[in-house]
């Protein structure tokens, strides 16, 4: 049998999960503001339904923050990163058109948590943190491999007692999560089919404050019916490409 340290075996990562990172660099006197309209906007309550659960703004009325003109202009630039992550994912931005389905805020009070989830409603999914200095102490956001390809017999790398040597550089082949400690600026943009999580705040001085985006991906709108080319008839119009929603535009509600 070769030695582990087998200098002729190369290891190639496969099929990465793309995770966009972009620090911005906000007026700190904005975000001392947002986060005053923050503590407002969430009032007298102080959790989720569940007391052990941050306060997050979807669940409590507060899910329009984009339409705010204390934050639109916060959400314009996030919206443009989220553009430039698409094109960076090989998108044709011509070819897409892209929503903002929700915004919210999500307040995190020492020892309160956001359970495990992944957001099924959108395709993109962006988290902008208020505060926090890095360190993870307010709690990191959490994030789960859609599968464990390289862990061979199921259950053998992350369950009790396992043969993988622990604190070693091979572990990243079979991590069992991936921990990003928040940072005042910071903006996180990954596929909203991943499952992720919010650990416990620990930081007995500071409430977290995050906003969260879900994004939607659709056709651009159809072209108007004067703008079908001649050659085709009028009853006829370009057709979306096959795995896009047509344009929310092009929608029609049904009355029931
Ligand atoms: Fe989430």
């Amino acid at each position: 049998m070769a030695s582990i340290s087998n200098p002729e075996l190369a290891i190639q990562s496969l099929f990465p999960l793309a995770l966009g990172q972009v620090q911005l660099r906000p007026d700190p006197l904005d975000t001392a503001l947002q986060i005053q309209a923050l503590h407002q906007l969430r009032g007298a309550a102080s959790s989720n339904p569940d007391e052990g659960c941050a306060w997050t703004g979807d669940l409590n009325g507060v899910w329009q923050l984009h339409r705010q003109p204390q934050f639109a202009p916060l959400i314009q630039t996030i919206s443009g990163h989220a553009a430039s992550y698409l094109e960076r994912l090989g998108f044709d931005q011509s070819r897409l058109a892209l929503h903002i389905q929700r915004c919210w805020p999500v307040v995190s009070e020492l020892g309160q948590v956001v359970g495990r989830h992944h957001h099924p409603n959108a395709h993109l999914s962006a988290v902008y943190y208020l505060n926090g200095d890095g360190s993870g102490r307010s709690g990191c956001l959490r994030f789960f491999p859609p599968r464990q390809p390289n862990e061979l017999v199921p259950g053998l790398a992350v369950g009790h007692d396992g043969p993988i040597q622990p604190n070693s550089a091979a572990t990243q082949w079979n991590a069992p999560w991936f921990d990003l400690a928040p940072r005042a600026g910071l903006l996180v943009l990954f596929p909203a089919s991943v499952d992720h999580a919010v650990l416990e705040n620990e930081d007995a001085d500071d409430s977290r404050f995050s906003i969260s985006l879900d994004l939607v991906l659709t056709a651009p709108p159809a072209p108007q019916a004067g703008a079908t080319p001649a050659s085709q008839p009028a009853s006829r119009q370009a057709s979306p490409p096959e795995y896009l929603a047509p344009h929310p535009a092009d929608w029609q509600a049904v009355d029931w």
